[in-house]
């Protein structure tokens, strides 16, 4: 169905046509993108991708763009919809705006009623643009010079600062009082904004005081709420957040995602950490596709405010206990969207990821998250290795917990999928585990087809997924992932069934004759696979694939690694030094291979990319 085209009805045909007309597609896309003459194209690197050549060409005297490399096209009403995912509606009267053209919807008995929700509504926005210039001039003032060397202290630079339009809140009782009359803002409007409160005696007092002062805006740029942090210790809150109101509803909004939203769709990922503070730097440090739950635990809608924009998400909360209970938790609401990779960055037990990049950089971060974890399961993992800290008498204790955990994962073959994950790391029988939980699973390995949507669910491995991607598309390196045992190293159960029915197909060149000889569900997965190419330059795709598939061998080793501690720690239990040393031995083996591998997939790596 074409939605554009029905709610296109709803702003006059008329007014469409203008606007589309004076729209200057080049002016537009320089907002967003640098573009550069060539021959007689403008070019710049595609918005939509992530690419290090530019393959992203304008036309002006058509209003068209196109990208070669993803095939991202349209008009100047395209573009504005898939970069800031407006509908049409919202891209022609964002477009219109910039014109300077009044929107004319053609519902007029709507119109009047809508027109004073929307005075009001502006009303509001402007209290709040008109506050945030107050703020950000007195955190410039001698007033300010307190909170700036707070910020300095914590490494909040002045290109942070403005970024974020942070400012200060000074210790006047009515000095936003006075800002806000003297141009001509509603008083009573500013009140239920929550920026002041109503005096007994009459009159009005600033509820933000000697804070520094993170203004939250909505998708489109509008300030909708401030978050208020005190510079100092002291007995107060840490925090004063503005109340509710008829532009803010708490939980429906993330912080930083109006500066990220760009970014998360270059990235094609966003990183989700807890406080404000954390967003700032994280930007600042170049990891600018990074949000905020503010301080509420994640819900629903933020989660869907994500997804939105992206299909993967990083979760990064702060290393305390706290932090790792809430990333948890958040597994729960993130599955209740459709997207493709949840992982866990996890921090050490004493830092956020401000605290992170003070020590060690960016860098540092990179490396973090290149080394996440599938959320699943790192979730898993965590609740397990909790479990293993107790003597075994204790651990049943626990099994409650793990059981809500894997029951998260909405559909049968997922659950499984950590089931057995958790039995392996706790060193138990799956099924032993299975009736301990209280998990009816008639165990059917392989031969369970799963359904679309399970396949959908279940989080992929990235490397997991490109080296299998691939192997498909060449007969050579199919050939080699055979010789190499490769499909043992695969741990997806539907990549795995993929695999094993591939293999038996007889005319792998032909893509009908494989299509057909699929299962329903390797058939889509196939597809999606083959048309998801990682971002590697052609010549360099074999490298690549040495390598992505020696870090497959190294998290092999690494799974045995473990699984071999769980044994000899039995086998000193019993004192029985023959076997001690015998797997030892096995270890070393394995230790050696982690190494070895490790460097090789770090080679490949390194002359992949470049
Ligand atoms: N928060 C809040 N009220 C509090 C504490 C926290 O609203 N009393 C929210 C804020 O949005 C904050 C987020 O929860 O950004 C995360 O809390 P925290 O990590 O304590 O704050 P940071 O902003 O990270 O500040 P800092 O690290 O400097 O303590
Ligand atoms: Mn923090």
């Amino acid at each position: 169905m074409d939605v554009s085209g029905v709610l296109r009805r709803m702003i006059e045909e008329s007014v469409v046509k203008t606007v589309i007309e004076r729209t200057d597609i080049v002016r537009l896309i320089s907002e967003y993108v640098q573009l550069r003459k060539r021959g007689g194209r403008l070019i710049g690197l595609c918005p939509f991708h992530r690419e290090k050549t530019p393959s992203f060409t304008v036309n002006g005297d058509k209003g068209a763009y196109y990208c070669f490399g993803c095939h991202e096209g349209g008009s100047a009403v395209d573009f504005l919809m898939k970069l800031e995912n407006l509908s049409f509606p919202e891209a022609i009267e964002r477009l219109a705006e910039r014109l300077g053209i009044e929107v004319v919807h053609t519902e007029r008995h709507n119109d009047h009623a809508r027109q004073s929700g929307k005075s009001r509504e502006k009303s509001f926005y402007e209290v709040m643009k008109s506050a945030e210039s107050y703020f950000v001039s007195a955190l410039a003032s001698s007033e300010g010079e307190n909170c700036r060397n707070y910020a300095s202290r914590r490494g909040i630079t002045p290109e942070m600062i403005q970024s974020f339009g942070l400012g200060f809140s000074p210790e006047s009782w009515d000095g936003i009082v006075q800002h806000l009359r003297k141009s001509g803002q509603s008083l009573e409007h500013a009140k239920e904004l929550g920026l002041i409160a109503s005096r007994e005696s009459g009159g009005y007092y600033a509820r933000f005081r000697n804070r520094l002062m993170f203004p939250v805006h909505n998708i489109k740029g509008d300030i909708i709420a401030f978050g208020g942090r005190i510079l100092d210790k002291s007995e107060t809150a840490k925090y004063i957040n503005s109340p509710e109101s008829q532009i803010y509803v708490k939980g429906e909004h993330l912080y930083g995602l109006y500066q990220a939203k760009m970014h998360i769709t270059r990235e094609h990922c966003a990183i989700l950490v807890e406080g404000n503070v954390d967003v700032v730097m994280m930007h600042g440090f170049g990891f600018c596709h990074t949000v905020a739950s503010m301080g509420t635990a994640l819900t629903e809608k933020q989660a869907a405010l994500i997804a939105r924009h992206t299909k993967r998400v990083y979760l990064m909360y702060d290393g305390d206990n706290a932090g790792r209970k809430a990333m948890c938790r958040a597994l729960g609401i993130l599955l209740t969207q459709d997207f493709e990779g949840l992982y866990a960055v996890e921090l050490p037990k004493d830092d956020d990821p401000d605290s992170y990049l003070r020590t060690y950089g960016a860098e540092g971060m990179q490396s973090l998250i290149d080394n996440a974890k599938p959320l699943g399961i790192w979730c898993i993992q965590k609740k397990c290795s909790d479990l293993m800290a107790l003597v075994p008498e204790l651990r049943k204790s626990g099994y409650g917990e793990l059981s809500d955990i894997i029951h998260e994962f909405p559909d049968k073959l997922s659950r499984h999928h950590y089931l057995e994950e958790a039995a392996r790391y706790l060193g138990v029988d799956t099924k032993r585990l299975a009736i301990e939980l209280g998990m009816n699973l008639e165990y059917q390995p392989q031969t369970e087809v799963a359904s679309r949507v399970e396949i959908e669910k279940i989080q992929y491995d990235q490397i997991e997924w490109d080296v299998v991607h691939l192997v498909l598309v060449s007969p050579q390196r199919y050939q080699n992932f055979i010789e190499q045992h490769g499909l043992d190293l695969i741990q997806n159960p539907g990549l795995r069934a993929l695999l094993t029915q591939y293999v038996n197909v007889e005319d792998k060149d032909n893509t009908y004759a494989v299509l057909s000889s699929l299962g329903e569900d390797s058939r889509q997965l196939y597809e999606k696979l083959i048309c998801s190419c990682p971002d590697v330059p052609e010549e360099n795709l074999d490298k690549w694939y040495h390598g992505a598939l020696a870090g497959l061998v190294r998290n092999w080793a690494a799974r045995e690694h473990q699984q071999l501690g769980y044994s000899i720690a039995e086998a000193v239990k019993r004192s029985d030094a023959e076997q001690v040393s015998l797997l030892l031995a096995k270890d070393q083996k394995l230790i050696a291979m982690m190494q070895e591998t490790e460097k090789e997939r770090q080679f490949c790596w390194q002359t992949g990319v470049s």
